[in-house]
């Protein structure tokens, strides 16, 4: 089943409650939602969405700024909340801010996540294999926005402190 109201937009400090609900119920835990609510308001780019579903908040992603060799962000985290998965919400979210990070002349993203959800999106573990990132393995990936922008390079990547601070078993 799909939703068949679903509403992508920016968030703002309004959000904050619906966002920690969001991240906390999809997760199950507070790490996730404590890492968007620090990452959000401080001095990196983000660009933060939350889905709607018929006018309930459904699922949340965040992209932050990292250091890298060309204009990256980092995809964490993204969560649905249980009531509305499998309905295309996540997909819809990536999509959307792929397309945001796009539009603002970004030329890559990585993430840490599970392969099958992520390669569906063009994200592969070889393309983020050359950087060096202390969760570097099997499952950080990194995708081209701007296509060839990671041939040939590699390098250590920094991401704002807050990432370091959570464990690596759900994604970042
Ligand atoms: C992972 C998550 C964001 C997926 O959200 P969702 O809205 O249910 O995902 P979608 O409906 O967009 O799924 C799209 C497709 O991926 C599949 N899929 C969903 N979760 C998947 C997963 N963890 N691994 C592989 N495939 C998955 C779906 O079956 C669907 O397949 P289809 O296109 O053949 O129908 C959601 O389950 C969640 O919040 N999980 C807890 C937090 C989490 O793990 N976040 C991601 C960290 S990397």
């Amino acid at each position: 089943m799909l939703c068949d109201r679903l509403t992508i937009r920016p968030t703002g400090p309004e959000d904050t409650k619906a966002i920690h609900k969001v991240e906390s119920e999809a997760y199950g835990r507070k790490d996730e939602a404590l890492l968007a609510e620090a990452l959000i308001p401080a001095p990196p780019v983000t660009f933060s969405f939350l889905a709607e579903c018929q006018g309930k908040p459904a699922g949340h992603i965040l992209l932050t700024e990292i250091e890298a060799p060309v204009r990256a962000l980092a995809l964490a985290p993204l969560a649905v909340v249980p009531e509305f998965r499998e309905m295309h919400v996540g997909t819809t979210l990536v999509r959307h801010a792929l397309e945001a990070a796009r539009s603002h002349g970004f030329e890559a993203v990585f993430v840490l996540g599970d392969n099958m959800y992520y390669e569906r999106f063009g994200f592969s573990s070889s393309l983020a294999d050359p950087f060096r990132i202390k969760w570097q393995g099997k499952r950080f990936m990194a995708i081209e926005i701007k296509p060839g922008c990671l041939a040939g390079k590699s390098g250590k990547l920094d991401y704002p402190e807050p990432f370091y601070n959570l464990d690596g078993t759900s994604g970042h």
